[in-house]
């Protein structure tokens, strides 16, 4: 990253990212009525919006964490993935949505995927708060996204560059990297 990178402006400000959750919630609660889920969370970067999301979701819900890296500290995807944490529990049977904060160029979704395909949940969905289609270089359409936008390296609200930024509580971008 460039030393001289700044931090733009906000772009998703803390009550727009509460009301967009807040739906997602609802959406949810509703698709899966009586039934059991799993959230998956991808560590780091979705675990703000994890926590958040399963405030708003109103069924029986279990989590768990996944950490996996493809991109080391640059900005750019590196197209390899790697398992770094693996799930705690097994998800044979259960109706799984994995929890991720941003979908790029979706390389990390898509090997995600089909890796907790086989290990035959009852269901699995993608629940993305970002996503980035412009970017895409594989197939793969989450199932819920909180809000698409533009090809910028966004940091904010569990997003990061280098570790740092996570802690702000709305979602804006780095200029002049
Ligand atoms: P993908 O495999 O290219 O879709 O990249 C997905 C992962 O890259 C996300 O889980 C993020 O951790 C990271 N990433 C992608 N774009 C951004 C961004 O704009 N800001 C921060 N992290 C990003
Ligand atoms: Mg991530």
């Amino acid at each position: 990253m460039d030393k001289t990178a700044t931090l733009g402006q906000v772009m998703i400000n803390e009550e727009l990212l509460k009301q967009r959750t807040k739906e997602l919630g609802k959406q949810i609660s509703e698709d899966y009525k009586g039934e059991e889920i799993l959230l998956i969370g991808i560590l780091k970067g979705a675990v703000i919006f994890l926590s958040d999301l399963i405030r708003e979701i109103t069924l029986d819900t279990k989590i768990d964490f996944m950490a996996v890296t493809s991109y080391g500290a640059s900005t750019k995807s590196s197209g390899v993935v790697r398992i770094l944490k693996d799930l705690d529990s097994g998800i044979e049977d259960l109706n799984v949505i994995i929890v991720e904060d941003i979908i790029d160029s979706g390389v990390t979704l898509h090997y995600l995927r089909d890796y907790l395909m086989g290990r035959k949940p009852k269901s699995l969905r993608i629940c993305t708060l970002l996503d980035k289609p412009e970017r895409r270089e594989v197939d793969i359409a989450p199932d819920y996204v909180g809000f698409e936008i533009e090809n910028k390296f966004i940091v904010g609200y569990g997003l990061d560059c280098d570790q740092k930024y996570r802690n702000l509580p709305y979602i804006t971008c780095l200029e002049g990297i």
